[in-house]
């Protein structure tokens, strides 16, 4: 697979007309996309028809968690809309999981379901707040542990986390992990982070990027350096 087909771009945008700008600019070098709740509120569902029909991959970040019946309506209303991987949050738990697995089944192009385990703000305080005493890392495979035996075979997770999710979902396992920092760009706000080539040999199926690209004063140039580290992994990775 070409460098491309593991780089989603973060359209982290207050609006449509902000996010294209940025699509146009990495035109012909980035084909994954990823929609979050921002975007998605500000510009509906026509963002994703429109970057569908540019021929792009949409990731829809939605991370759904409500009670099972409504997670598997709004699981087949996104299904409609071409997006290729659909956010939902483990923490909603067994029923919630299954109900969303068989909302997709049977469809006959359905994004793949990926299941958030525990967020990246959340430390060992925040989660014991909310009566979790597990340690995150504890956490993370006990609601990985739920996805997997409710069907769902893809997570979003922390570089570091990967390997210890692809030890658990084995080869057939879609992980996908943001929080990425090629090495010398600013870290912003992600303290769990690993550089692309790393977080791929650790078992990664796709890099989420946004700020080293988004905020880049060259989009481009920025995409391309990552590109570039992916493919000296890939190749570093290939069976000799
Ligand atoms: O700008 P940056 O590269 O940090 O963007 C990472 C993207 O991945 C953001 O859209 C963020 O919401 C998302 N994300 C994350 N951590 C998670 C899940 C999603 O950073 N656990």
């Amino acid at each position: 697979m070409p460098a491309r087909q593991h780089l989603i771009v973060a359209l982290d945008f207050p609006d449509a007309h902000t996010a294209l700008a940025l699509v146009d600019r990495l035109e012909g070098q980035c084909s994954w996309f990823k929609v979050g709740l921002e975007l998605y509120i500000a510009a509906g569902p026509a963002i994703i028809a429109t970057l569908v029909d540019r021929g792009h991959s949409v990731f829809l970040d939605l991370k759904l968690h409500d009670i099972p019946n409504t997670v598997a309506s709004a699981v087949r209303a996104a299904s409609s809309l071409g997006a290729r991987m659909l956010t939902v949050h483990a923490a909603g738990g067994p029923a919630m999981l299954a109900a969303a697995r068989e909302a997709v089944s049977g469809l006959a192009a359905p994004p793949e379901l990926l299941a958030v385990t525990v967020l990246t703000s959340m430390d060992r305080y925040q989660l014991a707040s909310t009566g979790v005493a597990n340690t995150p890392k504890e956490q993370v495979a006990l609601l990985a542990q739920l996805g997997l035996d409710a069907g769902i075979r893809g997570f979003v997770c922390s570089p570091q986390e990967v390997a210890e999710l692809r030890a658990l979902s084995g080869p057939d396992g879609l992980l996908v992990a943001p929080g990425i920092r090629p090495s010398g760009t600013d870290h912003g706000d992600q303290k769990r982070i690993a550089a692309p080539a790393q977080a791929l040999r650790d078992g990664a199926s796709y890099l989420v990027v946004g700020r080293p690209i988004t905020q880049a004063a060259e989009p481009a140039v920025a995409a391309q350096s990552i590109l570039s580290e992916i493919n000296a992994a890939l190749a570093e990775m290939a069976p000799k």
